[in-house]
């Protein structure tokens, strides 16, 4: 599907993350205008010059700076600044700094772009999606995150290249937190039509790979930093992905992160549920099939992100 006219992304935050999924979203035609801030005003304007100068190859345009009026008239905004992990660092750990970005960020943005579609991706970004719910006073559809869907696509890859299908052949979900309590919905994973456990293409999976694929998900964004730094390019595809789900109105079903009121007994955390995301923003699907276990998972995962939030009294 081609680019939506006159559609306006916002990218917050000019380093490796924003910058990538600003690339994305030329590359993708995301949107017809991309713009970038950030406070770095040298970083930013090169990064820019350096988009630009290839936008001949594209059909959307970009823009930036460190002037926050960039940002005007925005349909989505992404905010991806903040501390990064460093080795072997949790992403809870980066709370405090991130949330004290987001509290200086958010007054001006919505200054700016006070319609637009709020989606974030800076770490941790279960407790800053709730803090920007709570900062921006917004509905709760229109502030999530990019949650789970970056560790959904790397486990459908995993899966996909396990049992020699394509990746849109394999239908499984990461839920609840983007982070160490993250886990697979197992009991409604497919290949095709074929519940995982019976998928007889070459080798049956067993219970103790597929726990084993569960585990490495997990802990990919640590192997990733481990070995160059961060992640970036997957983050940034996943944000472009994201962004042209807004855009396009789609009502694809992708499991960001929404503040969950009510929903399985989850009330004021924000956490990964499979969710249409269309141009109003993003709703959790509250009837997605669980097994017990399942269920006890996601309370865990909540209690873990409750608890993140709770030190810095959001
Ligand atoms: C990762 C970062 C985006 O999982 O949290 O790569």
């Amino acid at each position: 599907m081609g680019v939506v006219e006159n559609s306006k992304l916002s990218v917050v935050g000019a380093g490796s993350v924003g910058t990538s999924l600003a690339y994305a979203a030329l590359i993708r035609e995301s949107a017809s205008q991309v713009a970038l801030y950030d406070i770095a005003t040298e970083k930013v304007e090169a990064e820019v010059l350096d988009l630009a100068h290839g936008t001949q190859f594209t059909r959307s345009s970009v823009i930036g700076g460190a002037d926050l009026d960039v940002v005007a008239g925005s349909h989505v905004v992404v905010i991806t600044a903040g501390a990064k992990q460093q080795p072997g660092q949790s992403r809870m750990e980066l709370a405090g700094t991130n949330v004290g970005i987001l509290e200086r960020l958010l007054p001006g943005l919505l200054e700016r772009a006070p319609h637009a579609i709020y989606v974030l991706v800076t770490n941790p970004v279960d407790v800053l999606t709730l803090a920007a719910q709570r900062i921006s006073g917004l509905p709760p559809e229109r502030v999530f995150g990019s949650g789970t869907v970056l560790d959904t696509s790397r486990l459908r890859w995993l899966l996909a290249k396990r049992a020699g299908v394509t990746t849109a052949s394999v239908h499984a979900d990461i839920v609840g937190e983007h982070g160490d309590t993250e886990f697979p919905l197992w009991s409604n994973a497919r290949i095709g039509p074929v519940p995982i456990l019976d998928w007889q293409g070459g080798e049956p999976f067993t219970r103790q790979e597929l726990d084993g694929i569960a585990h490495e998900v997990r802990n990919a964004a640590y192997t990733v930093i481990r070995g160059k730094g961060a992640t970036n390019y997957a983050i940034g595809l996943t944000g472009a992905r994201i962004v042209e789900a807004v855009l396009r109105d789609e009502r694809a079903v992708l499991p960001v992160s929404t503040v969950l009121s009510g929903v399985r007994g989850i009330d004021g955390v924000a956490l990964s549920l499979p969710s249409v995301v269309g141009g109003d923003g993003a709703n959790a699907v509250e009837e997605t099939p669980m097994s017990a276990d399942e269920e006890a998972l996601l309370a865990a995962s909540a209690d873990a992100i409750r608890a993140a939030g709770a030190t810095l009294g959001i």
